[in-house]
């Protein structure tokens, strides 16, 4: 089993009462840092990556290079998913390229990045729906605007879902799952204090899963921000501002009001920047960049495991029952 569909992995979790971490990577050390995490902790697990994120001149190379990866992991149920496609186009790559899910993220315009109007996100999301349906790929849409920066360039600010609207939206897209903003936001900066229910809205989960039982909900923005990791990472020349994330009880507790799929990427990034700036100042004859990337990549892959512990979905490769959508056997690596 390797490639699986992000419908049946989440119909799964659901049935199972666990949430499935949905870990962003920009490069092939990082997938292999997320694989062998879901590995040691028998897991089934979501590999995430928003297209030009990557240091990779080509999406299709890298691409290609994630789902070859992929194969070389036959114990585990991976669901390979592109995080935020800001147009049809970009999803139809993805989905081209043999990604067995996408998100369309209809909830911004890609040229003005201001929040659209509910008509022209359920457009654009219907076409990219009729696309990847046919072809036996999920589809994951966005409801109200996550804020924070999805890309590093750009910043969004946030509007809470509306239940009414998500309860319509489904029914206009039928899409699999869909991300409600429900105060999260994107990157190394998200609140300027410990959380209370004021400003992290958990309560709308619970609304809203109530009114679309059939359909995902996604967590997005889920990082912890971990002080230790950016203490690290400052004291080593960087310069992140103080901020607190979603904390880990509160992503745990998600998954029992309707979150199914917990996308984190922020929390990896800086265990994997930390370890990295740690093993170039220990060694300031370091030139090949290869020892600190190995540094980062066995930080990330060990803050992933812990996470998948949390979530849930720890020890629960073995019970998935799927079809898969493409064997490990077809490259001969099993
Ligand atoms: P963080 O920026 O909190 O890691 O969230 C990642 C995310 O939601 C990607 O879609």
């Amino acid at each position: 089993m390797t490639l699986c569909s992000l419908r049946e992995v989440l119909d799964h979790a659901r049935a199972g009462g666990y949430g499935v971490g949905a870990f962003n990577v920009t490069d092939i050390e990082q997938v292999e840092a997320v694989l062998d995490a879901a590995a040691a902790t028998n897991s089934p697990v979501i590999v995430q990556t928003i297209a030009g994120a990557s240091a990779f001149a080509s999406d299709e190379l890298y691409w290609d290079l994630l789902l070859r990866t992929v194969d070389h992991y036959p114990q585990i149920p991976v669901v390979v998913h592109l995080d935020h496609g800001p147009d049809f186009e970009t999803c139809k790559r993805a989905v081209d390229a043999g990604f067995s899910s996408v998100m369309i993220d209809g909830s911004l315009d890609p040229v003005t990045h201001k929040p659209t109007s509910f008509e022209a996100n359920v457009e654009v999301t219907k076409r990219v729906v009729a696309y990847a349906r046919e072809r036996g790929v999920s589809i994951e849409a966005e409801l109200g605007t996550i804020g924070g920066s999805k890309d590093g360039a750009t910043h969004a600010e946030i509007v809470l879902a509306d239940p009414e609207e998500a309860k319509r939206f489904v029914e206009e897209t039928g899409v699999d799952a869909l991300a409600v903003a429900i105060g999260t936001s994107h990157g190394a900066y998200k609140f300027t204090s410990p959380p209370d229910g004021t400003v992290l809205r958990m309560d709308l989960i619970e609304t809203i899963a109530a009114l679309i039982p059939d359909t995902h909900l996604v967590m997005h923005g889920s990082s912890s921000l971990p002080a230790h990791l950016r203490a690290v990472i400052n004291a080593h020349g960087g310069g992140l501002p103080e901020s607190w994330g979603v904390p880990d009880e509160e992503k745990a507790r998600s998954t029992k009001l309707g979150v199914t799929k917990i996308n984190q990427g922020m929390d990896s990034h800086m265990a994997y920047a930390a370890a990295m700036r740690v093993a170039l100042a220990e060694d300031p004859l370091a030139a090949d960049p290869a020892p600190a990337a190995k540094a980062g990549r066995a930080a990330m892959s060990a803050i992933i495991a812990e996470r998948m512990g949390i979530f849930g979905q720890a020890g629960h490769a073995g019970d998935y029952v799927g079809t898969p959508v493409r064997e490990a056997a077809a490259l001969s690596l099993a």
